[in-house]
């Protein structure tokens, strides 16, 4: 039996497969939520034993059931999850099927996060408390141009994570999210892999460069872990600093 017990969301790729590599190096065991059958498999394979899968859509209630009754069951106990399942793709305002494509983005993103809350909070209440990290976006926090219904999405998740700190705290249930910014991950590859567009954003970021995947995980560590253990209700910005900066150009210095 393992020492501590998580559930992570979206587990088969990017920033949610980095979490599962730390917490597996951290003793965890751990339920390993996605809808990529393929990949959750590979996952599973390479990291062995204490690592479940289940192939399921986040947006679903009964997800948020099974993942909870199988971390219990396999593990006898559940103090962490990791809702980070999400998805992007924003349509242009006018396009067709942009109103279903806003639809698809605050199921997962939205609906998924909420059912994952309410799911796994009486486990974590019975064992006493625990905590839930959230995996939000710097574009949750400012918009960017052609991207408003993920925008959207993630502004809410910033405000639902606040919502669900208060209602939570009594029983010592922490909810927070982390806000990364562009990060190196198939979710945006297909930008990545163009160099002008990665170029570009990079040097728009004060750090000059996209974040990794292992970066985001450790944020999601820390807030997970007992090291921040009073902090509850925030969204904890890991952007390379470009959300510091307003958009403005910077003016000449001033001589007298
Ligand atoms: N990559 C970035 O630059 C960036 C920036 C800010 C925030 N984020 C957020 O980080 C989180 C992880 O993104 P990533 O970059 O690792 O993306 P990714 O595409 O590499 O991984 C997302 C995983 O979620 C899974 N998934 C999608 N829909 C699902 C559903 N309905 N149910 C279960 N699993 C589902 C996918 O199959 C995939 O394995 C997302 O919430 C994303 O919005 C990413």
């Amino acid at each position: 039996m393992v020492d501590a017990a998580v559930i992570i969301t979206g587990a088969a790729s990017g920033i949610g497969r980095a979490c599962v590599e730390l917490f597996t190096v951290r003793g965890f065991g751990i339920v390993a939520v996605d809808v990529d059958e393929g990949a959750l498999r590979d996952l599973a394979d390479s990291l062995g034993g204490e690592v479940v899968p289940l192939v399921a859509d986040v947006s679903l209630e009964e997800t948020g059931i099974r993942m909870t009754e199988l971390a219990l069951s396999r593990f006898g106990r559940l103090d962490v999850a990791v809702l980070n399942a999400g998805i992007g793709g924003t349509l242009p305002w006018e396009a067709g099927g942009a109103i279903e494509r806003l639809d698809e983005i605050l199921a997962v993103n939205v609906r998924g996060v909420a059912i994952g809350i309410r799911s796994v909070a009486p486990a974590l209440r019975d064992g006493g408390g625990g905590s839930i990290v959230v995996t939000a976006s710097s574009g949750g926090l400012q918009a960017e141009p052609g991207n408003w219904a993920y925008n959207a999405s993630k502004g809410a998740v910033v405000n639902l994570v606040r919502a669900a700190a208060l209602d939570y705290a009594a029983q010592n249930i922490r909810v927070n999210a982390v806000a990364p910014g562009l990060t190196e991950t198939p979710m945006l590859g297909r930008q990545r892999a163009r160099p002008a567009v990665f170029e570009a954003t990079s040097r728009r970021i004060p750090l000059q460069r996209w974040s990794r995947a292992e970066e985001q995980a450790a944020v999601v560590w820390f807030l997970a872990s007992a090291e921040a253990s009073y902090i509850t209700g925030t969204t904890l910005v890991a952007d390379g600093g470009m959300t510091a900066h307003h958009g403005a150009v910077p003016l000449p210095p001033l001589v007298p």
